[in-house]
């Protein structure tokens, strides 16, 4: 009887300790798959987190954006349309009229704010409607967009090739007075 007690009592402990093994090895690989998975780099390939954040429920909860930096220049009348079409002024007015101005003379207030306030002195002349500018016709117009210079941004990556073709020949059949029938 003890015998046979002593046999249970080893046969426990034996198989108590097989599912420790399995468990131990269970958690090794887990905390393995944990390490390879937090090694990747950007994107998870296993979702294990709650990305509550990223719900749109939790972003209706967001805070409101931070307030608009004081010297930030309002720029009236807003577009009209948020979409791009095959409109050269819309174009205009949404890229180059917060400097060029609403006419295209280098007025606008962005620029007159980088002018007075900061001291800016423009390179070349920013009157659109001025004979340089003019004289380089709409292709040079173009090649302007595309560089940039200096502090005016280059549109290379903003604007497609239509939309910098649309711009430029607005500025120069409707803002210089090419061709004021295209209008
Ligand atoms: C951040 C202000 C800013 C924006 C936006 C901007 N420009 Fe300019 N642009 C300037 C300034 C300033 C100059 C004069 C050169 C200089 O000092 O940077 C200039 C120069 C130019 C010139 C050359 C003028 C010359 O006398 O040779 C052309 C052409 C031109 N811009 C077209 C455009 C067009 C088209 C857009 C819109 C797609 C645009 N710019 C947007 C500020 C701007």
């Amino acid at each position: 009887m003890t015998k046979m007690l002593e046999n249970v009592k080893k046969l426990s402990l034996g198989s108590r300790r097989r599912p420790a093994k399995t468990l131990l090895m269970g958690v090794g690989l887990l905390i393995g798959l944990l390490a390879v998975i937090g090694c990747a780099q950007g994107s998870y390939p296993l979702d294990i987190f709650y990305e509550m954040h990223y719900q749109k429920s939790f972003k209706a909860h967001e805070p409101p954006r931070l307030s608009v930096p004081q010297s930030a220049v309002g720029w009236f009348p807003a577009p009209k349309a948020t979409s791009f079409t095959d409109d050269g002024q819309h174009l205009f007015q949404v890229n180059c009229s917060m400097c060029h101005g609403q006419n295209g003379q280098g007025d606008g207030p962005v620029l007159q704010r980088m002018m007075n306030v900061y001291g800016y002195t423009p390179v070349v002349t920013p009157d659109l409607t001025s004979d340089p500018v003019k004289a380089m016709g709409s292709l040079g117009v173009e090649g302007f967009m595309t560089s940039g210079l200096v502090v005016m941004p280059s549109f290379s990556k903003l604007m497609t090739d239509e939309e910098m073709r649309l711009t430029a020949e607005y500025i120069v059949n409707c803002l210089q007075g090419v061709n004021p029938q295209a209008c």
